[in-house]
């Protein structure tokens, strides 16, 4: 069977043939419980650290500072739970924008049943959070602010180094999701003067179910997970040996090979959007054309459904729509919406995001199926 040419890697990743290669062993032979004392425990006990340094490494921080999750979600519920709870005597306001991830917005919509107030800062047309509005948003009583590193759908990075010198004038803890950013450009939370910063292990060629909150040393949102004291107490439960593995590997690849990645990723979106745009009219950009992921592509196609458009399509080419289109009503993605794209633009919206595995061959083929497609849907 022919598959579909993948353009898909924003929604997750093939896994690394190196990240194979270092998580097999832990498949077949190496089945040990970290925690045991005994021999069996002691190799998955050392790679556990490994990949703790591996991920540190990356992330520049400190090993201790690294706490393994299940994912991307799970690392979002802790940082802002716990530090919301930890925080409440202080204060119960939390600062966000109103393009977050579910994973970042729905869990603020819950700590607001606990007595929580959340500010959504509106992000500008072009995709990016202006810092002055998330100084305008502060209160005396906020104590996290939690914006995103890069957005996963039209792929804007935003530019936290600032809004973490406004939070850190007033001592209010910062946290982002760069759960899409890791791997695809520089991602340093000294750098960046975040608090904590939430990963993804499927999005970087790493397994599902795995992920990382990096927590600053000396900062103490309350436990994520009660019970026998892994991960230095904070997520108690056996570790998930074989998917640290991988990512501890992954984030050595990401680390060692970035410049090239970026670069690879960037000429295949660039072609790819060039030939859309040479071979239809009526296609938009969303998103910023410069501070955006180097993989990133968010397409408007004026007048079309978005998965019509992906049904044309979809035997030869996977991408993801931005809005879905049920019985006449349109459900535009609430990131189109934030930035306001208009509606007869946003209903035929596609994100496309290549990844380091994207060949040329691919690009030049996928345009011409889209064209294609948006010929005979157009009736052009
Ligand atoms: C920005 C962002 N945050 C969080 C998540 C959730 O991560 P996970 O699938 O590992 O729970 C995703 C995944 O789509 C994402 O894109």
């Amino acid at each position: 069977m022919i598959k579909p040419i993948y353009l898909d890697y924003n929604g997750t990743t093939p896994h690394d043939p190196e990240v194979l290669d270092a998580m097999r062993p832990f498949l077949e032979l190496e089945f040990g419980n970290p925690s045991s004392s005994h021999w069996y425990g002691i190799k998955p006990k050392q790679a556990v650290e490994a990949a703790r340094r591996q991920v540190a490494g990356l992330l520049g921080c400190l090993p201790e500072e690294i706490i393994f999750t299940s994912g991307g979600t799970e690392s979002n519920n802790h940082a802002i739970k716990g530090i919301a709870r930890a925080l409440r005597k202080k204060g119960r306001h939390i600062v966000t924008s109103a393009f977050e991830h579910p994973a970042v917005l729905e869990v603020c919509r819950y700590l607001e049943g606990e007595g929580f107030e959340t500010t959504l800062v509106e992000v500008d047309t072009k995709g990016i959070i202006d810092p002055e509005k998330v100084q305008r948003a502060l209160r005396s009583d906020t104590i996290l602010v939690t914006i995103m590193h890069a957005n996963n759908e039209v792929g804007t990075v935003q530019p936290i180094a600032a809004i973490a010198e406004l939070a850190d004038e007033r001592g209010i803890v910062l946290h982002t999701d760069a759960a899409q950013s890791l791997g695809k450009i520089p991602v340093n939370v000294k750098v960046l003067g975040v608090d904590m910063l939430s990963v993804a292990g499927h999005k970087l060629y790493a397994p599902k179910g795995i992920g990382v909150l990096y927590v600053r040393k000396g900062l103490a949102p309350e436990k994520f997970c009660h019970g026998a004291g892994q991960e230095n107490g904070w997520r108690a439960g056996t570790e998930n040996v074989v998917g640290i593995v991988g990512l501890g590997k992954a984030c050595e690849i990401a680390a060692r090979d970035l410049d090239v990645n970026m670069d690879c990723m960037k000429k295949m979106r660039d072609q790819l959007y060039e030939g859309l745009v040479a071979g239809t009219n009526d296609v938009r950009l969303n998103g910023h054309p410069d501070l955006r992921l180097p993989n990133t592509l968010n397409l408007s196609f004026k007048g079309l459904e978005a998965n019509r458009l992906l049904e044309e399509i979809g035997l030869e080419v996977a991408a993801s729509p931005g809005a879905a289109c049920h019985s006449g009503d349109v459900a535009i993605s609430h990131v189109l919406q934030a930035m306001h794209v208009p509606v007869e633009w946003a209903k035929g919206t596609l994100r496309f995001s290549t990844g380091r595995m994207t060949t040329a061959g691919e690009i030049d083929q996928a345009i011409d199926v889209v064209v294609a497609a948006v010929d005979r849907l157009r009736g052009t």
